[in-house]
């Protein structure tokens, strides 16, 4: 009885770690085309019973994750403002860029969440201009700490190029779902 629960047991638990492993390597497959994959399959492989090889929930999820992260170094940038005296014209553009990105990533994540076939061309065009112009906001962020140095601007960096390396990734997502066409959509 004993060994049958053991057997039943390490079955249970060499399922779920199948499952898992077959999860990621959703994830695995659909951050290919990103230009930081081990980041990528960092931040999405949650989803990847969800998104399975769907290039548009992987979209999805890309930009889903993004604004997560662009809040959350939006959030830091005020606080670490409130703190410090210096570099306050540099983090006031910072912050502006911030909010800039975020609203293009919530107008993407409003496209991508009303796909449909009739206008995926002009959709996929939106979504390239606002996500590209999202990264360009992040990196001229970047430029403005250019050079300077103390640990506390090297976290701060780290964490602006993190969320550049982010949108870099949705944005691949987004352009491996526009070459995959509007025929992976499920709408009319
Ligand atoms: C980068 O972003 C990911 C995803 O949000 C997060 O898990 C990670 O902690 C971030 N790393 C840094 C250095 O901010």
């Amino acid at each position: 009885m004993l060994l049958l629960a053991f057997v039943f047991l390490s079955f249970l638990t060499n399922t779920s770690h199948l499952v898992s492993a077959e999860g990621n390597g959703y994830a695995r497959e659909a951050c290919r085309v990103t230009r930081y994959p081990d980041l990528c399959v960092h931040s999405l492989s949650s989803f990847s019973n969800i998104a399975g090889r769907s290039p548009s929930k992987w979209a999805r999820a890309g930009v889903s994750v993004t604004i997560g992260e662009v809040k959350s170094v939006q959030a830091y940038l005020k606080r670490y403002r409130r703190v410090r005296g210096r570099n306050r014209v540099a983090l006031s553009d910072c912050i502006e860029n911030f909010a800039d990105a975020l609203d293009e990533l919530h107008r993407s994540l409003g496209v991508l969440r009303k796909l449909s076939k009739s206008t995926f061309g002009t959709q996929m065009g939106d979504l390239n201009t606002w996500i590209s112009a999202a990264f360009t906001d992040a990196g001229s962020c970047l430029d403005g700490f250019e050079g300077q140095k103390g640990r506390q601007i090297k976290l701060l960096q780290n964490r602006v190029r993190n969320a550049s390396y982010i949108t870099s990734n949705a944005l691949a997502l987004v352009n491996k779902l526009a070459a995959t066409g509007s025929e992976s959509i499920s709408d009319p």
